[in-house]
């Protein structure tokens, strides 16, 4: 979360005064349906549902594609654990895949590690950066291959002209605290053909169709629900509003510092879409551990392999065969899985440990001005001296 004040507050308040926070409303629209008209025109989406989080959506995405038991999903090294954890909740099985210099999914690992039973590939939009989507969506129609883009780390982000989120067969977003625009917990599944988010919507909200109304071509299954509350469409309808300046000063914020810090020997990340990404973060990837350490120190920076939850070596209940409370809902368990990959080991992507354990990150935000910017360029030029 960047900005959030007066707007955000006088959104809440109009909701408490209508003294009905729920977000279907009789003949009117709601908060939540008037982000989602909003947000599907931002992104260019058909369709997209608010979620009570980025986890929530995952798994509706998941089920809305059509994911489940006997199926495995292939997911990045580096992400939230969530990501996994969105598979495990759909009965299927999270194969782990290494990333690439860019700090997002390798396309070359994706394509070498679909196996038989490999149904979907989850390339996750980390910290705002955006995968190699032609290259993945490539791949993904030559092996029949859904594609599932967690987005919750790059809302507002984009791949070549089009919005993060809206590339794949289906798309999810989180607007919890951590997020570029936030509304205390929330996230959203996006899609563009109707069948996915009607059976995303059944995960989502079951009862949708006592609102809705019946509709006896739609499938109806049991689901235990996720619906947003008005207070969070309210909050992000006025979130929406900042997110694009927000994004323009970071993005312009990262090009100074990539352009001003360029004779100092620094190698940034590989960008895949350089003009197009979040720009919350300046990457470079130093030579050897030691020279990040020294180089993290100096600049008051983050090694991307120490944030303590971003590695899939710190998924406890993945790499533990955890994969639900009850041994008969557990995927690790089901006879359906029997022939998935599931052999993990805390070496399993020692290139994705190599490379995120070099790569030190360093924060943009929306309210540096450019003495601040120029302040941290001045930094990382006396921090590379040191560290290279
Ligand atoms: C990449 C990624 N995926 C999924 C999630 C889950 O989102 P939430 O915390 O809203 O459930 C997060 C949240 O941090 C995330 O960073």
């Amino acid at each position: 979360m960047y900005r959030m004040g007066q707007p955000e507050i006088d959104a809440v308040a109009r909701v408490i005064r209508t003294g009905a926070p729920f977000r279907y409303k009789e003949g009117q629209l709601s908060e939540c349906e008037r982000f989602e008209r909003r947000y599907a025109q931002y992104l260019g989406v058909k369709h997209v549902a608010l979620t009570a989080s980025g986890t929530l959506a995952l798994r509706a995405a998941l089920v809305g594609v059509g994911v489940g038991p006997g199926d495995e999903v292939l997911v990045p090294a580096c992400t939230y654990m969530a990501t996994a954890l969105a598979v495990l909740a759909v009965g299927a099985i999270p194969v782990v895949v290494d990333v690439d210099e860019s700090i997002t999914l390798d396309p070359k690992a994706f394509e070498k590690a679909i196996g038989p039973r490999t149904k979907a590939v989850i390339p996750v939009h980390m910290w705002g950066l955006p995968c190699d989507m032609k290259a993945i969506m490539r791949i993904a129609k030559k092996h029949k291959t859904l594609v599932v883009e967690d987005a919750c780390q790059a809302v507002g982000g984009g791949y070549e002209g089009r919005k993060l989120g809206s590339i794949g067969h289906v798309g999810a977003f989180s607007f919890n605290y951590y997020k570029n625009i936030c509304c205390g917990e929330g996230g959203a599944v996006v899609a563009n053909d109707d069948v996915v988010m009607w059976r995303a919507q059944c995960v989502n909200e079951c009862c949708r169709f006592y609102w809705d109304g019946r509709d006896p071509a739609k499938d109806i299954f049991a689901s235990d629900g996720a619906r947003a509350s008005e207070f969070e469409g309210a909050i992000l309808n006025a979130q929406l509003d900042r997110l694009d300046p927000m994004i323009r000063a970071m993005r312009r914020q990262k090009m100074r510092i990539l352009r001003e810090t360029e004779a100092t020997g620094l190698r940034p990340i590989c960008a895949n879409s350089l003009e197009h990404e979040c720009g919350t973060h300046v990457m470079y990837i130093l030579p050897t551990s030691e020279a990040a350490a020294e180089f993290r120190r100096l600049t008051g920076g983050v090694i991307a392999a120490q944030t303590g939850r971003h590695v899939y070596a710190e998924w406890d209940p993945v790499l533990q065969h955890k994969g639900a409370h009850h041994p008969a809902l557990n995927p690790y368990l089901m006879k359906e899985n029997r022939n998935c990959r599931m052999n993990y080991s805390l070496d399993m992507c020692a290139r994705s440990l190599d490379i995120l354990g070099r790569t030190v990150m360093l924060r943009t935000h929306p309210d540096h001005k450019a003495a601040d910017v120029t302040a941290q360029i001045r930094k990382i030029r006396e921090a590379a001296k040191a560290a290279l």
